[in-house]
């Protein structure tokens, strides 16, 4: 496992929303009523990116189907099409003054 630092503690705010990508593997890093989450960046329904989901009350909502995942745990809520497997929800690893996650590569 290694770190792989996202963001510098200072830039992170409400409303902050950030892709990245490491390796092949697409992240989303965002800050919602104080509660910093870091979840995988395209939806497990179809990959549309989530960067354009609404979350509210705990609840992620992908732009194009409107499916609706926990964001706390990443399970599906509800589908209006095919079920599809839960979202991949990270981690949180702080180191000094940034923000992490830990992943095998
Ligand atoms: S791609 Fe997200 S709900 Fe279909």
């Amino acid at each position: 496992m290694r770190f792989h630092p996202l963001e510098k503690l200072i830039n992170l705010q409400d409303s902050y929303t950030r892709n990245f990508k490491i390796d092949n593997l697409h992240l989303l890093l965002l800050q919602r009523d104080g509660v910093l989450y870091l979840i995988e960046g395209r939806c497990p329904h179809r990959g549309h990116p989530l960067d354009a989901a609404t979350l509210d009350n705990g609840v992620i909502q992908c732009a194009l189907h409107h499916y609706r995942f926990a964001i706390a745990d990443g399970r599906l809520l509800q589908a209006t099409e095919e079920r599809c497997r839960g979202l991949r929800v990270f981690e949180l690893v702080y180191e000094g003054n940034e923000v992490g996650v830990m992943l095998e590569s």
